[in-house]
Order: C-alpha cells, then sequence, then structure tokens
C-alpha cells in the first residue's frame, strides 16, 4: 500500500474510535460513573466521566461505524482505495473501547494527583486509541489482523495525536471544551 491509501485507510478505520470522545463532550452531564467516591481523598474518576456522555458517545461511535459500511463502496471508488468495511464486533469495540480508554487515563490522572480537567501529555492524546486498537483486536481478530497492517498502526499512532489537537483546540475556540486538550 502506498503512503496515501495508507494514510485514507488508517483514518477512515479510526473514525468510530476518534468521533465518540467529542460527542461525549457535547452530550455529557449528568450523574458521575463512579458516582462522587473518592480513593484514598481523591476522585476515582470524577465529574468528566459520566454515564450519558460514555453510552452517547459509544452510541455516536457505532452508528458512524454503520454509516461507513453504508457508504464504503462509493467512497472506497472516489479515493481509489479499497477501504474496509466494519463487522459488528468492530462496530462496537472501536467505540467503546475509545470511552474505555479516556475513563482509564481520567483514572490514571486521578490516582497521580491531577484535578479533572488538567493535561497529561501523551495519555491524553493516544488513551483512547490505545484501548480502541486493543479491544477491537480482542473483539475481531481476523479483521484486525487484515485491516491493520503494520504501516496502518504507524500512520493511526503518528496522526492521531494530530488530530487530536486540532480537533480538542477547534472545540475549545469554539467554546465546546474547557480547555484545549
Ligand atoms: N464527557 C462525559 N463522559 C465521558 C467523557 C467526557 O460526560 N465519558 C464530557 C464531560 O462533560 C467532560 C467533557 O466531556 O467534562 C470533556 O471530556 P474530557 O476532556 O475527557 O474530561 P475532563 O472534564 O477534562 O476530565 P478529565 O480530567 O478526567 O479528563
Ligand atoms: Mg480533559
Amino acid at each position: 500500500m502506498g503512503l496515501a491509501a495508507t494514510v485514507a485507510t488508517a483514518v477512515w478505520v479510526m473514525l468510530p474510535a476518534y468521533v465518540p470522545n467529542n460527542a461525549a463532550v457535547l452530550a455529557g452531564g449528568g450523574r458521575p460513573i463512579d458516582g462522587g467516591r473518592t480513593w484514598g481523598g481523591k476522585r476515582v474518576l470524577g465529574d468528566g466521566k459520566t454515564w450519558r456522555g460514555t453510552a452517547i458517545g459509544t452510541l455516536v461511535g457505532a452508528a458512524l461505524a454503520a454509516v461507513l459500511n453504508a457508504v464504503q463502496p462509493a467512497a472506497g471508488d472516489a479515493v481509489g482505495v479499497a477501504l474496509p468495511s466494519f463487522p459488528p464486533a468492530a462496530m462496537l469495540a472501536l467505540p467503546a473501547g475509545a470511552m474505555l480508554g479516556d475513563i482509564l487515563a481520567s483514572f490514571l490522572k486521578r490516582r497521580t494527583g491531577r484535578e479533572r480537567g488538567a493535561a497529561f501529555p501523551l495519555l491524553d492524546q493516544l488513551d483512547f486509541v490505545v484501548v480502541a486498537l486493543a479491544l477491537a483486536a480482542i473483539a475481531a481478530p481476523a479483521w484486525f489482523g487484515d485491516t491493520f497492517t503494520l504501516g496502518v498502526l504507524v500512520a493511526i499512532l503518528v496522526l492521531t495525536p494530530l488530530l487530536h489537537v486540532l480537533t480538542n483546540g477547534a472545540a475549545y475556540l469554539l467554546g465546546l471544551k474547557n480547555e484545549p486538550w
């Protein structure tokens, strides 16, 4: 696969993992997952991880995967690349893994004394990708092996922090998010 096809595949296949966090920012609020509980004097997760944000984020990511499946032949033709489609297990594992990765990162942030909204460079940019990939590998191993070639994985690890900084910076400038990370 050439570079352009690798990059197109990487972005396409990760869209159901990229969108949930942004959907959670728009949909978040309500009861926090940790119910306000603390551990060692610090919140377990914090008020920034809510049931509603997590549920809606996961559903939006899965719905996006269904849309991508529907437009996959046309999109592949348009860019001249055989773009992958998403088996049902991956449609759920990618967005659920993205949400779980973000939640685990908040757990680590609270354990290391970082308040809600504090930055944790690299963890903020890659938490959701690592866990989304891990869950996809567990839930749909054959599809994962076919789709995530070494080149696609490298493209994801390079492009994701860039896309994350750009989208969160934009959400901050639009007043949708309190911090630009
Ligand atoms: N959000 C949510 N549920 C999630 C993830 C995010 O409701 N599982 C919403 C919350 O309103 C949150 C906002 O999206 O405040 C921004 O998400 P994020 O930056 O991940 O959370 P922070 O508030 O910065 O908290 P943390 O320090 O724990 O990351
Ligand atoms: Mg944050």
